[in-house]
């Protein structure tokens, strides 16, 4: 019986801009991240698709309590078959997020699998610079899997200039792991508007969260250019 690496070594993943943001724990941002990544990607005219890859659903319920048209599509699916269901779902679409879910299942692998790009949200905590060690030792059992896999880490709810924040910076840095250069601060906004069904990109008074998401995006993007290369 094959198992469920050598099956997923099988799929070819075709669709070059899926961007997975993964980890095993839960309540680092992964959501957030997906939705306001896809707001702004919808903003600059791209036509996106968010898999909501949790089956907590939250993506799915954040686009069921919106009340205008959302920007982005959001599908649910939940089961460990999407890297090889992934290519013909999203012809059509400029790009694909995938908010993943917690846990170290198969279900993971398969987000992994069916990303070329996987960002994994991190907290200014130590409690997550050492519940990353598994993270990072998944990401590199599917790259080899998937050479072209790029996989780095994003700060989230950062909080500006504080000691634990420039510590737990550092101690990432270590982990010969990248870090992207731009963070996520912890902003009331980010759960506000998530209560209601809108990105940062809905309201006209969250330049700075949009700013900083734009930067984030934009780096992803370079890389991504850098890895196609
Ligand atoms: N940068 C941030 N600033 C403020 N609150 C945040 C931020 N990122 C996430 N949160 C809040 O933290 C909680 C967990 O975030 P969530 O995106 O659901 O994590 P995950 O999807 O990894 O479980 C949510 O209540 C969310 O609103
Ligand atoms: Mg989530």
């Amino acid at each position: 019986m094959i198992n469920d690496y050598e099956s997923l070594y099988l799929v070819r993943i075709a669709h070059p801009r899926v961007i997975g943001l993964l980890q095993q724990k839960g309540g680092v941002g992964k959501t957030t991240l997906s939705l306001n990544l896809a707001g702004y990607f919808a903003s600059q005219g791209e036509r996106v698709l968010l898999v909501d890859a949790d089956p907590q659903g939250s993506s799915l319920s954040w686009s069921a309590a919106r009340e205008d048209a959302c920007p982005f599509m959001v599908i649910g699916k939940a089961v460990p078959n999407i890297h090889k269901d992934l290519p013909e779902i999203a012809v059509g679409y400029d790009r694909v997020i995938i908010d993943g879910a917690p846990g170290v299942n198969g279900l993971i692998r398969s987000c992994l699998l069916a990303s070329d790009y996987v960002l994994v949200p991190v907290q200014p905590s130590p409690f997550d610079i050492w519940a990353c060690a598994d993270a990072i030792e998944q990401v590199y059992e599917a790259m080899t899997f998937k050479e072209n896999l790029k996989a780095t880490f994003v700060i989230n709810r950062k909080i500006t200039n504080t000691v634990i924040g420039k510590k737990v910076f550092k101690a990432f840095s270590e982990q010969e792991f990248p870090v992207m250069d731009s963070a996520i601060h912890q902003r009331v906004v980010y759960a506000e508007c998530a209560s209601i069904g809108k990105t940062v990109f809905d309201l006209t008074d969250a330049k700075s969260a949009q700013l900083e998401i734009a930067r984030l995006a934009k780096e992803i993007i370079q890389q991504q250019e850098r890895v196609a290369a």
